[in-house]
């Protein structure tokens, strides 16, 4: 009996030994430990020896248990402990790796300036609101003075969705929807995208934006369209910049003028940039027509008030000196990111 069990003990030590995996490790423990492992069929063996002899041979099997049992035990954390050690070893994290730049985008140049016009009105009081970019011809053209069939509209030619809806050619029809909801005095900024039936060359496109101003309060006269507008040129393009008005026409405004701003280049000197004339053209804009008022329902003989329109492409592509408006719409990252 005691050979029998030397014999075990050899044989499960040898196994274990020979074991490089956790579940063969296992596999040993069910073998010679477990229910229907060798050892307790030994156990089971006992009942056929002399009853004397049994507390001997019972004390030997626990003996010889016990021995594989902390043998296996040791193997087994032997095992964990270097599968835990090859783990950590695999995941190691090299912290003087160079890191992964993570690409995010840039604000289109539009974005930038329109950020920057909104931040000098906003800075003067205006509220900046939004219209809509589909519209009817009433907010488009006959409420801002333009009656149908006026030679006017021949220059504004659109997108028409129907007889009556089309794509807006300006923002002024914000002017119609901000005075309509009947809540004077006015400040208000309306920056977004206008549609014309232009074809694509360096200075058009069929879709642009445009920033549209309007005030309206008692006793607003010409002096307080110059003044902000000359502060407005002043915060954008320079302190020594200098402002010119002259006339125009606009359906919706009279007077009206064009305001040009003294070449931020060359100081008004003349040069490249301002094709020689020491001016630039930035704006329309004048005093909101009595008729223009009255469509809205306010009395133009208790109110008065100024509106203005910059293209912001053309604002755009003067402050950062980009001779081609078309690359404002390519989104070429590399073009992008110089702004
Ligand atoms: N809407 C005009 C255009 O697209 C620009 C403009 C001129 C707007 C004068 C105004 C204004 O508000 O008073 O050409």
């Amino acid at each position: 009996m005691k050979e029998k069990l030397e014999q075990i003990k050899a044989e499960a030590l040898r196994q274990i030994e020979a074991s490089d995996a956790l579940e063969k490790l296992n596999e040993v423990r069910v073998n010679f430990l477990g229910k229907k492992g060798e050892l307790t069929s030994v156990l089971k063996g006992l009942k056929d020896i002399a009853p004397e002899e049994r507390p001997k041979v019972g004390q030997l099997v626990n003996d010889v248990r016990a021995q594989i049992e902390s043998v296996l035990e040791e193997a087994v954390s032997q095992m964990e402990k270097a599968a835990r050690e090859a783990q950590m070893k695999a995941e190691v994290i090299d912290v003087t790796l160079p890191a992964k730049k993570n690409k995010i985008g840039h604000r289109h140049p539009n974005t930038i300036a329109m950020e920057e016009v909104e931040r000098i009105f906003v800075g003067m009081g205006y509220e900046v609101v939004e219209g809509p970019e589909i519209e009817t011809d009433y907010y488009n053209f006959e409420a801002l003075n333009i009656p149908a069939d006026h030679p006017a509209k021949d220059e504004q030619d659109t997108f028409y969705i129907n007889g009556d809806i089309l794509l807006r050619t300006q923002t002024s029809g914000t002017q119609v929807h901000e005075m309509e909801k009947g809540r004077l005095p006015i400040r208000m900024l309306a920056p977004g995208r206008v549609f014309r039936s232009d074809e694509v060359d360096a200075t058009h496109s069929p879709s642009f934006h445009q920033i549209e101003g309007l005030v309206i309060d008692k006793h607003i006269t010409f002096a307080d369209l110059k003044g902000t507008l000359a502060e407005f040129a002043k915060e954008l393009f320079g302190e020594d910049t200098k402002v010119k008005f002259r006339p125009h026409h606009f359906n919706f405004t009279e007077p009206s003028a064009e305001m040009d701003v003294s070449c931020f280049k060359c100081g008004g000197e003349g040069c490249r940039f301002c094709k020689g004339s020491g001016w630039i053209e930035i704006l329309g804009c004048g005093m909101v027509h009595p008729n223009v008022l009255r469509m809205s329902k306010i009395d133009p003989e208790k109110y008065s008030g100024f509106a203005f329109g910059i293209g912001l492409e053309r604002i755009a592509l003067l402050k950062y000196e980009i001779d081609d408006m078309r690359l404002l719409y390519e989104n070429d990252i590399r073009f992008l990111k110089q702004f």
